[in-house]
């Protein structure tokens, strides 16, 4: 009898789905660190709500299945929601990481993936939370800042926190220099993150 094991199962590698926006950095940062086996995983799914996001190159060029499911295609964020989980329920997840997923999720949406769903901030939480922590921490003259890695709980940018990294703003930076520096340690934190989950 053929038996029809997939090459996860036979390396037990652990399933991550990445619900990306945009350029996807991040998301590429632990597509290498899985090829690379530094984590012990593989990016099983990618969903973008953008169909223009970069990120989905990432997919394409590793052949990792992905989705767009563009939100402007639903009548409200629950029917949207409802077919993110379609997608994800067919694969046998072990970890949902959103990188970049610039989409509100409801409570049902957040309390259905309790505990297997984390997100990736630029800020050190519970500081300059929402949409433009950068620039806020910038423009708020902090001397230190960083990113955060935490659960998703249905209150926005809160959660249980999984790592940070701090970085200083220094006399020299700029916005654009900060962003730099921030994507850099997002990269290093996210797969720590995931490393200690996993
Ligand atoms: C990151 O700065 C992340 O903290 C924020 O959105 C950005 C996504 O960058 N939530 P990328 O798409 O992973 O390059």
């Amino acid at each position: 009898m053929a038996i029809n094991q997939s090459s996860s199962n036979q390396t037990n590698k652990k399933k991550i789905a990445v619900l990306i926006s945009g350029t996807g950095s991040n998301l590429k940062a632990i597509i290498d660190a899985c090829l690379n086996n530094e984590i012990n995983a593989e990016v099983a799914l990618v969903i973008s709500n953008n169909p223009d996001a970069f990120g989905i190159n990432h997919a394409k060029d590793n052949n990792i299945p992905y989705a767009i499911i563009n939100h402007k295609n639903f009548k409200d964020r629950r029917e949207f929601e409802i077919e993110i989980e379609k997608q994800l329920d067919q694969k046998d997840l072990d970890l949902i990481c959103l990188a970049g997923f610039m989409r509100i999720l409801t409570a049902d949406f957040t309390k259905k993936y309790h505990g297997r769903m984390i997100n990736i901030h630029p800020s050190l939480l519970p500081k300059f939370k929402g949409a433009n922590a950068i620039e806020d921490a910038f423009n708020a003259g902090a001397v230190e800042t960083g990113c955060t890695i935490h659960y998703v709980i249905p209150e926005i940018d809160s959660g249980d926190i999984i790592i940070q990294k701090a970085i200083a703003i220094d006399k020299y930076d700029d916005l654009a220099s900060l962003k730099n520096k921030i994507h850099q340690i997002e990269h290093l934190a996210y797969i720590e993150a995931i490393k200690k989950i996993l």
